[in-house]
């Protein structure tokens, strides 16, 4: 096992009902933001639950983030935190939400000239405004980590940014709010999940025994979660299993000590930047076809994820490899969650060259846990996956 520090400072608030503890959790001196999405918390109750939680506080409104948060929009919340002397933050959504605080959190206390730089340029945020969540949708994990996503239509670029600065102070999860999330969302939370734990696990042992076991067990609690909670997602016990297997995928406890990957999302990133296809599902695109490239090197840890995940305990190793990743592209089928890029547009010949330009023009050269994903072999992954 790797050295590891581990620093995670959000107070998670779990349960049903859970949400009425905001008046605790808020700074009663401060001018609140609250930020909300499309609209789908005035629908479903949540909205009012927040308020009515905040009664007495000072607050503002800022609605509208989009999933894959757009920098236009976040710019001009921006405005109205500046205006506003915005003290607080509070992210009521799932990770585009999130995200766009975080990126907010960040921007409102940067000194530079223009807050792109800070995902252009990849600078950490040691200290951020302060900001709380209230979880909608169980996926990404942005609710108990450090990092967010912004995306940019005009120039087509979707960048990660982060550091110790944007932990959420708390994040409010409460599983009854599954209850209102269509089958989409509910297949893509999965799908995110899962392979966020693949993108930590799916690498080489490395000695990290706890860490593969932890792993392991959510991606078998996600495999058993998942038609229960496709089917009825009011099922109380299956919402709670699927929102902490999510938020444990993501919040660091994993990732520590072992080799980490990311190269699936760094590529599927540029899925969405082109071609706007949900985050989760660019991910099932890339997925099956980064692994049939690196099968030599990830061939030990997939035996094992056969074995252990899948129970899978016939043949050879590479034979359980190969069935490993045969039946994580059906897991994701049985979602309804397609696993090639032609099937999400016809724009696909020749785009297997952009990811690699757009890999080069981010500095993202060396992808992977070997370092050996180069923007060439990148683009033969994107071209296996069409
Ligand atoms: O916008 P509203 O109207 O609220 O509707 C949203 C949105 O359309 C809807 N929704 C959310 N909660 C709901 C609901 N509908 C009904 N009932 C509810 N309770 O769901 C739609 C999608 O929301 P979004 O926040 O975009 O989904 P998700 O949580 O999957 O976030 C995706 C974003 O997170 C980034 C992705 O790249 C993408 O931009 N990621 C963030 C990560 C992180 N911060 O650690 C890691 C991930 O790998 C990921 O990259
Ligand atoms: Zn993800």
């Amino acid at each position: 096992m790797r050295n590891f520090e581990l620093y995670v400072p959000t107070k998670i608030v779990f349960g049903q009902g859970e949400i009425r503890k905001l008046s605790a959790l808020v700074p009663k001196d401060r001018k609140i933001l609250m930020l909300y999405g499309g609209g789908s918390i005035k629908k479903n109750g949540i909205y009012d639950q927040v308020m009515e939680a905040l009664a007495g506080f000072e607050v503002t409104e800022f609605g509208g983030i989009e999933p894959n948060p757009e920098y236009t929009t976040l710019m001009r919340a921006l405005e109205v935190i500046k205006r506003e002397k915005i003290g607080f933050m509070l992210a009521v959504g799932g990770g585009s939400v999130i995200d766009g605080v975080k990126f907010l959190s960040s921007a409102a206390l940067y000194e530079g000239y223009d807050p792109w730089e800070i995902l252009a340029k990849k600078i950490r945020t040691h200290v951020g405004l302060p900001f709380g969540a209230v979880l909608t949708l169980p996926a990404t994990g942005s609710e108990m980590n450090s990092g967010a996503v912004v995306n940019r239509s005009e120039t087509r670029e979707k960048l990660s940014m982060g550091g110790p600065g944007l932990f959420p102070q708390f994040s409010i999860c409460d599983p009854s709010v599954v209850r209102s999330l269509p089958p989409r969302q509910i297949a893509n939370g999965i799908v995110d999940a899962f392979t966020h734990v693949m993108e930590q696990y799916m690498t080489y042992p490395a000695d990290a025994w706890l860490q593969d076991r932890i792993s392991e067990g959510i991606l078998k609690t996600l495999m058993e979660v998942a038609p229960r909670i496709m089917a009825d997602p009011s099922d109380y016990a299956a919402a709670a299993n699927f929102m902490w297997s999510c938020t444990m995928a993501l919040n660091g406890y994993i990732q520590k000590g072992v080799p980490t990957d990311w190269s699936v999302h760094m590529i599927a990133h540029e899925l969405t930047a082109h071609f706007g296809i949900d985050h989760a599902r660019t991910l099932a695109v890339i997925l099956p076809s980064a692994y049939t490239h690196q099968f030599e090197k990830k061939k030990e840890k997939l035996a094992q994820y056969a074995e252990r995940v899948l129970d899978i305990h016939a043949g050879t190793v590479e034979e359980k490899a190969r069935q490993a990743i045969d039946r994580t592209e059906s897991f994701f089928h049985s979602l309804g969650i397609d696993t090639r890029l032609s099937e999400y547009t016809d724009q696909y010949p020749g785009f297997a060259q952009t990811v690699a330009d757009a890999l080069v023009s981010h500095g993202m050269t060396h992808l992977g846990e070997h370092k050996d994903i180069t923007p060439e072999v990148a683009a033969r992954i994107v071209e296996m996956a069409y």
